[in-house]
């Protein structure tokens, strides 16, 4: 069905940018969702907004499914090709087109890496806050499919909280302009919200202006341990309380320390402490910040924590972070086999959350090891595998997740917090949404892409019409 296509792909983009054959393929054939490999027949690399839009035509006119692809960072499978077709790279879509000065704004094309777009803004003194882990390698485009979220989001907010405009290819090739330069808008439905987190099944993002903000002059980093993880949780609810926002409130637990002492091979400060906590501040002036750390620091004495570390330079600072930014790989090296998920409760319920990890490791006999973002009640639970034979973890791993996403739903709580549905939590979804609530995005799907062909098999299924 692909075959025939693909001399007019590549009038549409040049031969060069049209990729055919298993060993090109492959690095679109996965991205960091553990286990999951799809092949497209190709991958087309466009250069701009109308090459999109003739290749989306195209492929709505013969029914074939096309998959936009970031950098390939997701863990949930977003941007695999399940059903094969085209893959819609936006790689070579890397260029930052403005930075407005007097609207606090960039335009920037999807394809720019994150990390790049705030480097580049910040040498005119100016903060694109939200910081995803995978900051360094994941572009713009995926994070609005995603609605990516970071340490700052505490602070900050995540990806849909900077997004005021947007240019869309919709499945059906017309290309569309919502919102602007603007920080205020209630023209009509609010379609931008809807692309944001819509992880590429509604249309293709192929230029974001994003809101900017004034850099911060300065910054203290804290790492508090704490001898329990439930005082641990207690202390940040008391602080919020307290009104006392930090930029970060990142956690570990002594696992995940320890997981990273052993990646690192080198001992890590505090790691016999039960569980860590890592706050940012950041602000205008070094003595603001040192009342507010001065008055979290006698909030958190008072729920135990066994020290403050304080780093006020930029070398100690990178040294405090340094077992939270290796996390990822430490874990995988301690299990290749794993499972993660990324629930949200409400903050006050997270000491809940925790012990029924410890109930669910006991339950079914799988380690898990859980870190993230505790000031947004964002927990990072990494199931793993270890040596338990593959049998036994396919039986009870589905088990301990549904007991998990219930338990998560019965403390008011959501699946997913910003890792998206995608593939890989596809089949819990009915857990997480009501059917009247599915159903109408199935609707949404339809108005949108009546042939199913943008990134089909994501979030919902839906059959694509003959
Ligand atoms: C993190 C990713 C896993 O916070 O979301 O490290
Ligand atoms: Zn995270």
């Amino acid at each position: 069905m692909v075959a025939p296509i693909i001399p007019i792909l590549k009038e549409i983009v040049g031969e060069e940018n049209v990729v055919t054959g298993e060993e090109a393929l492959e690095p679109y054939s996965h991205d960091e969702t553990f286990g999951l490999k799809f092949f497209a027949n190709v991958v087309v690399k466009p250069l701009n907004a109308s090459q999109v839009s003739e290749i989306l035509k195209l492929a709505n006119h013969q029914k074939i499914p096309v998959t936009p692809r970031g950098a390939g960072t997701g863990v949930s499978g977003g941007a695999l090709p399940c059903q094969g077709g085209i893959v819609l790279s936006l790689e070579r879509m890397n260029k930052i087109k403005e930075i407005d000065l007097e609207n606090l704004m960039v335009i920037t094309e999807p394809g720019v890496i994150t990390g790049e777009l705030g480097k580049e803004v910040e040498k005119q003194g100016l903060f694109y806050p939200p910081d995803p882990a995978s900051l360094d390698s994941c572009s713009i485009g995926g994070n609005i499919a995603e609605c990516a979220g970071g340490p700052r989001a505490f602070k900050y907010g995540v990806t849909k909280n900077y997004v005021c405009g947007l240019e869309v290819v919709f499945p059906t090739g017309e290309i569309s302009h919502l919102g602007g330069k603007i920080v205020k808008n209630v023209t009509g439905y609010d379609l931008i919200s809807l692309i944001i987190g819509s992880e590429g099944t509604l249309g293709v993002v192929t230029e974001a202006t994003l809101r900017l903000l004034p850099l911060p002059r300065c910054k203290i980093d804290l790492l508090v341990p704490f001898n329990s993880l439930t005082e641990m949780t207690k202390a940040v609810v008391k602080i919020i309380h307290q009104c006392i926002i930090p930029a970060t409130m990142e956690f570990m637990e002594k696992k995940a320390v320890l997981a990273c002492e052993n990646f690192l091979q080198k001992k890590l400060p505090a790691s016999e402490a039960e569980a860590q906590l890592f706050i940012e501040l950041d602000g205008e002036t070094k003595e603001e910040l040192q009342t507010q750390y001065e008055r979290l620091g006698e909030i958190a004495l008072q729920f135990g924590a066994m020290d403050i570390l304080v780093a006020e330079e930029r070398p100690s600072q990178e040294r405090l972070w340094e077992a939270r930014r290796m996390l990822t790989e430490a874990i995988t090296a301690k299990s290749p086999i794993r499972e993660r998920e990324d629930v949200v409760v409400p903050r006050r319920e997270i000491s809940d959350l925790m012990s029924e990890l410890k109930k669910l490791e006991e339950k079914y006999g799988l380690e898990i090891i859980s870190f993230g973002h505790l000031g947004d009640g964002n927990v990072h639970v990494n199931i793993l595998k270890g040596e338990v034979a593959q049998e036994e973890w396919q039986e009870r791993l589905p088990c301990l997740i549904r007991d998990l996403f219930q338990k998560v739903i019965d403390l008011g709580g959501v699946i997913s917090g910003e890792h998206g549905i995608g593939l890989s939590k596809k089949s819990y979804l009915s857990l997480g949404l009501d059917l009247t609530q599915i159903e109408l995005m199935k609707r949404i799907k339809q108005a949108f892409d009546p042939n199913n062909i943008l990134n089909p098999g994501k979030i919902f299924d839906l059959s694509r019409t003959p």
